[in-house]
């Protein structure tokens, strides 16, 4: 059983209910479904509203499922494989300001696309689903299977699917099935200067 996430403030509760299990039900999700997530990541703020975010998705038992899932991780593989959709996050990295003649480049391009996944997870614990960030998947290969151009980087790989059971995960991922804490805020907030113990 896992201490629940507890506030040193008050905040909508939707912050604490999102959170990133590995347990899915494998139950499919509708197109419809997965694009109200997208339309929830497109509404998130970036500079220059330049919007770099990128999705390209593929939905479980699709004929594009084998080429997304073969990027992730062997440990990602493990769990994701009852996973309903896979994304993979691609922002752009130059942009055209108005009015110029050639791209610069967009510093914040990852950065917004955070905010987008953000979004994108939040909408969906909304909507009864739950999303899992992949940090360990194959950007390159991701790069070269998927045909994203130069001027792109490979962020991230999502899954997301109906929560399911943990006892149905390998041993040693059930004990990690819960939500995690977070450091204090006053290890993560300071007035004035970076006044921070170093870890
Ligand atoms: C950029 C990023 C990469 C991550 N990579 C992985 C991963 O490769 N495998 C995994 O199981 N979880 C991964 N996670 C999930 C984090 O471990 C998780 O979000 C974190 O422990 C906080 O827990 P919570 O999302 O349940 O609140 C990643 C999360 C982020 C944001």
């Amino acid at each position: 059983m896992s201490t629940p996430r507890q506030t040193e403030y008050a905040i909508h509760p939707q912050f604490l209910e999102r959170w990133s299990p590995r347990a899915f039900t494998g139950e499919a999700i509708a197109e419809q479904e997965l694009f109200a997530l997208f339309e929830a990541a497109r509404w998130a703020p970036s500079a220059n509203n330049a919007q770099p975010w990128r999705f390209v998705y593929a939905l479980n038992g699709s004929p594009s499922w084998a080429s997304l899932f073969g990027l992730l991780g062997e440990k990602n593989r493990r769990w994701a494989a009852k996973a309903a959709a896979l994304v993979v996050l691609i922002s752009r990295t130059h942009h055209r300001r108005p009015g110029a003649s050639e791209d610069s480049p967009l510093l914040s391009h990852s950065l917004d696309s955070g905010a987008a996944w953000a979004s994108l997870a939040l909408q969906a614990q909304h909507s009864g689903w739950s999303s899992h960030a992949i940090g360990g998947f194959d950007r390159e290969r991701a790069r070269s299977e998927l045909g994203v151009p130069d001027g792109y980087q490979v962020e991230l790989a999502i899954a997301i699917g109906r929560r399911g059971d943990a006892a149905e995960l390998p041993e040693d991922l059930r004990a990690r099935e819960q939500p995690t804490q977070r450091q204090p805020l006053a290890s993560l907030v300071a007035e004035g200067r970076f006044s921070f113990a170093s870890a």
